[in-house]
């Protein structure tokens, strides 16, 4: 049952069994960047387990996997050697402005004790699921989606979610029942903490994340040329060796700034480039359905984008998760319990549409 502001609709889906009993625990995420391995010299750094997530989504739904999609929404794993050059840890604080915390390279990438630059930023105290998680089980959801929620390309903004949405995502996890369209997305590392954590914990990471107050943190930029880009990280990032290139129909999501960002800073946001045009076409399809070609976004998401009950924001969040998420209800890969409600509005949406879709929705002030 779905609440949508004192309406009350029943949503009926085949529920699916759970599909494949080899999804294992998993503590630590691999190598492929989402949480660089807490390596470290110190000598007295307990050692957590680590199981391979790696073949987890190949084994998961099969059926759904359209490995085509657009890389700018799926960005790839950085390939073995390609990645940013990592500085090694040795021992010594790292600042970034405006915070008087300090954290070892090692200390910022640690799932079980995760850095929290700006306590400010956030309500407090913060509760354990989110800076702790538990070791062996699931990793702190701020390692992932920072201590503010804002989220990073390659997972989600959490902060500002109605708590019943954020608790039906875990049901959907869980139950198998969201899944990524291409093998192995960061998404596989959602899995487990759905599956380990437990119903207390679930709950007051909801709370606490439905709390956090969304500010903007995406800048959009209309554009017809781009920085060229790489994968790093399962972002995309400014190459290095620099250089341009037409943004085509795409959309170009980077860091504002990339030490930063990697140090897991969370005052800093993105810049989004999207193609000239495109916010105002994006517009017209969300506000009015492209004059009824296909279903207008704001009957569900509310009149200003900003949610409806239970039914998610979308105003001024990423743009790049929030395309994937529109290609997973289209393969059908999401399909948790109200998910059938999203696949009458994005079954006409073209790739151009869905571009278009997410440079305005990107654009509006949360
Ligand atoms: C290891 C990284 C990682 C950790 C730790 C993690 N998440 Fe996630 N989370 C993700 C990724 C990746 C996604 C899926 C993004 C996508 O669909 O492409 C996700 C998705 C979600 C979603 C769905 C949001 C939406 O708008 O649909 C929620 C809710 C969520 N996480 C909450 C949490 C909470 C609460 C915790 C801590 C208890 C947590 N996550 C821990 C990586 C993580
Ligand atoms: C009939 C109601 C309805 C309409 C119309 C609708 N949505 Fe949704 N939307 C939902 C519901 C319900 C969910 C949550 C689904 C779930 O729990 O899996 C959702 C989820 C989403 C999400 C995922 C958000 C997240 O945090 O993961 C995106 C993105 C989205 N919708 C975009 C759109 C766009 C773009 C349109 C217009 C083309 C649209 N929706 C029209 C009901 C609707």
């Amino acid at each position: 049952m779905l609440a949508i502001a004192g309406i009350t609709l029943t949503v009926v889906v085949g529920v699916r069994a759970a599909q494949n009993p080899t999804l294992v625990p998993a503590a630590q995420p691999t190598a492929q960047g989402t949480t660089p391995s807490p390596q470290t010299t110190q000598p007295a750094r307990p050692q957590y387990p680590r199981i391979d997530t790696s073949k987890m989504q190949l084994e998961a739904e099969p059926e759904h996997q359209k490995p085509d999609l657009p890389s700018w929404a799926y960005t790839p794993v950085t390939p073995p050697g390609k990645g940013r050059p990592r500085t090694p840890d040795d021992g010594a604080l790292q600042h970034v402005p405006g915070s008087d915390k300090g954290y070892t390279r090692a200390q910022i990438g640690n799932g079980y004790n995760v850095p929290d630059w700006f306590p400010n930023l956030h309500p407090n105290p913060v509760p354990d699921a989110v800076l702790h998680g538990k070791p062996g089980l699931y990793q702190g959801c701020g390692l992932c989606h920072l201590p503010t929620g804002f989220g990073r390309p390659e997972n989600i903004s959490i902060n500002g979610l109605p708590v019943g949405y954020i608790m039906q995502q875990f049901e959907d996890f869980k139950n198998d029942r969201r899944h990524s369209s291409v093998p192995n997305m960061a998404l596989i590392t959602m899995i487990p903490v759905a599956k380990n954590i437990s119903p207390e914990e679930e709950k007051e990471a909801a709370e606490y994340f439905s709390k956090v107050k969304p500010t903007k943190y995406i800048r959009v930029v209309e554009t017809d040329t781009v920085p060229k880009t790489r994968p790093n990280s399962r972002m995309l990032v400014p190459d290095e060796d620099g250089g341009t290139e037409p943004i085509g129909n795409r959309v170009i999501e980077v860091p504002e700034n990339v030490e930063l960002v990697e140090m897991r800073d969370s005052a800093v946001g993105f810049v989004a480039y999207v193609p000239k045009g495109s916010i105002k076409k994006g517009e017209n399809i969300v506000q009015t359905g492209d004059h009824g070609r296909v279903a207008a976004c704001v009957i569900c998401h509310g009149p200003t984008l900003k949610g409806l009950g239970d039914i998610p924001p979308l105003a001024g969040r990423s743009p790049s998760p929030m395309a994937r998420q529109i290609y997973d209800f289209k393969t059908g890969a999401r399909h948790g319990t109200n998910a059938s409600l999203m696949q009458g509005p994005v079954e006409k949406l073209t790739d151009t549409d869905i571009v278009n879709i997410v440079a305005y929705l990107a654009s509006l002030d949360q």
